[in-house]
């Protein structure tokens, strides 16, 4: 039998050294797995004057699975050819090579970690995990762009566009997602203003007819940031379109604690997966051992569970890295009082060191 084969493109900043103490857990769980190397984003500009080089197309289109790290170089830096457009040229571009048209955002709540929340203990009970769904290939982020002179005034524009079928295929994920959980969608759309997202809220209710049995509930986005903080609780499905699933995802990812214990999974048509964490490169503490590794782990997690069937090794790692947490250990953004804080590299020793197989 031919053994998976996953495309590591570990990219910039955190990127790689998170990656490889993630590798390690990977490969203690599947040893028989093979992971392939790719150069992605700043990374790969260096030695091929490009953020997603052909090699590393190649690389992705022969494997069964990408395991992404993050992309992008310092703000200070942005316009260095290095970092020009890095984040547009290589994961935008990768979504859309891969036609990723959905993503998964999942920020779980962890009891050993209750207390760390911004948000008051009271307001956080009944909340263990809010999904967002989050389109992934339209919106402004796809639409045409330009940046023009009139006149002697600087103009941009960046143009949202969507297609009810791309709105459809969420649509019919998210009320899929809430059947196996707890029966309600939140789409989240600005209908009260954008053409767009009265065409959200129309496809939203088409698909809802074929789902009797889910709640679907509409939220206007600045509402829905709002509820976030105030009423966690309410929420369990997320349906939303791209912009505001990158805005409202980092959002949640902070009710639990932090960033970067957020993982993402991205699926096309076909349900090929791109596994990554939710946040970015984190150049401000690259090189540090600083980086809390939760997100990329859980990543893998998702990738075991969604693209290779691997239920018993994902919960492995998820229950390790619950134990983790339980002994007290903490990477520092996650850090309190009486703990122990560790770096990338311990807190990946202890995890190891937790997984029963
Ligand atoms: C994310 C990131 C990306 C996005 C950036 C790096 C282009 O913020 O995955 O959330 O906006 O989608
Ligand atoms: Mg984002």
């Amino acid at each position: 039998m031919k053994h998976p084969s996953i495309a590591v493109l570990a990219g910039d900043g955190i990127g790689p050294e998170v990656m490889a103490q993630v590798l390690r857990v990977l490969h203690h769980v599947c040893p028989q797995f093979n992971t392939k190397h790719g150069l992605v984003g700043g990374a790969a500009f260096t030695t091929h004057q490009c953020h997603f080089p052909q090699d590393t197309q190649s690389l992705i289109d022969d494997c069964d699975a990408v395991l992404f790290g993050s992309v992008g170089g310092p703000i200070d830096s942005a316009d260095e050819p290095q970092w020009k457009n890095c984040e547009i040229n290589s994961i935008l571009a990768l979504r859309n090579h891969l036609k990723l048209a959905i993503n998964i955002r999942p920020a779980k709540f962890y009891s050993a970690l209750r207390d760390i929340s911004p948000i008051k203990n009271k307001r956080l009970e009944g909340c263990d995990e809010i999904i967002i769904l989050r389109e992934l290939l339209g919106d402004i982020y796809f639409g045409e762009k330009q940046a023009y002179t009139e006149e002697g005034i600087m103009i941009a524009e960046d143009t949202a566009r969507y297609d009810e079928n791309q709105i459809a295929l969420v649509a019919h994920q998210a009320f899929k997602t809430a059947t196996r959980r707890k029966q309600h969608v939140v789409s989240v759309d600005k209908a009260n203003v954008l053409e767009t997202s009265k065409l959200w809220r129309k496809t939203f209710q088409q698909v809802a007819t074929g789902y009797p049995a889910i709640k679907l509930t509409h939220m206007l986005v600045d509402n829905c940031a709002m509820q976030l903080i105030l009423n966690p609780a309410q929420f369990d499905v997320i349906a939303t379109s791209n912009l505001f699933g990158d805005i409202l995802s980092d959002a949640a990812s902070a009710l639990p604690g932090s960033l970067g214990m957020m993982p993402s999974a991205s699926f096309n048509q076909q349900g090929f997966g791109l596994y990554e964490p939710s946040g970015g490169s984190a150049p401000d503490i690259t090189g540090l051992d600083k980086a809390n590794p939760m997100a990329q782990m859980l990543s893998v997690t998702m990738m075991l569970r969604h693209s290779f069937n691997k239920t018993k090794e994902a919960d492995a790692i998820e229950q390790a890295i619950i134990k983790t947490l339980e002994k007290g250990f903490r990477t520092v953004d996650i850090m309190q009082q009486d703990k122990t804080e560790v770096g990338t590299i311990q807190f990946t020793d202890e995890v190891l060191r937790q997984i029963k197989l």
